[in-house]
């Protein structure tokens, strides 16, 4: 499976400091946000990822990952000219995606806790599978409706009046279909490619499978200052508490086998003296420790 990580848009929400640098590159507590939805889709096994972004931060982009072999991944880079729609992502990485399914992460969604997304890429097997999540305010996002049996009745972008308190988060595992089904997509009335048009095209295919994400998951959105900054306080409580770094590609890539032994140290050795240092120096030791 391949990955998109999608990382464009005005980021307006956040000015002036979207001034310097996108949404995406702003720090989450330690690590700059797009290093979340990364570790994501490392931890899901996707080693070849397509990073979209606008003409003007694709350069800060690759300043930071670069063609990504420090995590053993393959990453390849296009512009989106203007923010047309979530859905345009798949036409721009077309030659991309090739034969192959994809899945797609938000730039801006970091999610925490638990195996379930591990398990959906390697429970995939076509189709599409998205997910569910209960909030308060299902109205801001795409709302999912369920049946006595858990299955999807109906998806609908940012209703007024919302059947179900369960949002789709920014994480999308499609089959190659979805070329096909965003090549043929009509932009909606706020003229952009909806994502949900894809998923409700699934639905109507019989081809849609909704997990419900359980009440211990984490699904944090860093869209405002303020959710930036609950979004900081929640990293940095789990990271104090736990002794763990949460949207660690390095420590991903390592436990995904990407990377061995010998290249983490490698990386270590080439990072500068600073915490995050010390930290994947432990990731090492333990690894030692327990005879990897
Ligand atoms: O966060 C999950 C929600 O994301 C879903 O529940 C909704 O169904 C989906 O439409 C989307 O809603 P948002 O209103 O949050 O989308 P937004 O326009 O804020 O875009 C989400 C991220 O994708 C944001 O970081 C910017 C990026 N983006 C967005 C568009 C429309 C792009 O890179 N290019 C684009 O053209």
């Amino acid at each position: 499976m391949k990955g998109i990580l999608l990382a464009g848009g005005a980021g307006s929400r956040l000015y002036p400091l979207t001034l310097v640098a996108s949404k995406q590159l702003q720090p989450v507590y330690d690590k700059p946000m797009v290093y979340y939805p990364l570790t994501t889709l490392i931890e899901g096994g996707v080693r070849e990822i397509c990073l979209i972004s606008t003409p003007h931060d694709l350069p800060r982009f690759r300043q930071l990952l670069g063609d990504g072999s420090q995590w053993g991944l393959h990453i390849d880079y296009r512009e989106q000219a203007k923010p047309e729609g979530i859905a345009q992502a798949f036409r721009i990485a077309a030659s991309f995606i090739g034969s192959d399914p994809v899945s797609l992460i938000l730039g801006d969604n970091i999610f925490y806790g638990g195996d379930v997304f591990t398990r959906a890429f390697s429970d995939f097997q076509g189709g599409a599978t998205i997910f569910g999540y209960h909030v308060q305010d299902p109205e801001r996002y795409g709302v999912v409706e369920f049946d006595a049996d858990g299955r999807a009745l109906s998806i609908e972008e940012k209703p007024k009046a919302p059947r179900s308190n369960y949002a789709v988060p920014g994480l999308y595992l499609y089959d190659n279909e979805i070329v096909g089904i965003a090549r043929d997509l009509k932009p909606s009335p706020r003229g952009e490619l909806e994502i949900t048009d894809v998923n409700v095209e699934y639905l109507r295919r019989g081809q849609l499978r909704v997990h419900r994400l359980a009440r211990g998951f984490a699904w944090l959105d860093a869209g405002t200052s303020t959710s930036l900054h609950e979004a900081s306080a929640y990293v940095q409580t789990i990271e104090k508490r736990q002794g763990i770094k949460v949207g660690c590609p390095e420590e991903a890539a390592f436990h995904r086998g990407f990377l061995s032994l010998t290249e983490l140290k490698q990386q270590v050795d080439r990072l500068p003296r600073c915490e995050y240092r010390t930290y994947l120096e432990s990731v090492v030791v333990e690894a030692e420790r327990s005879g990897h």
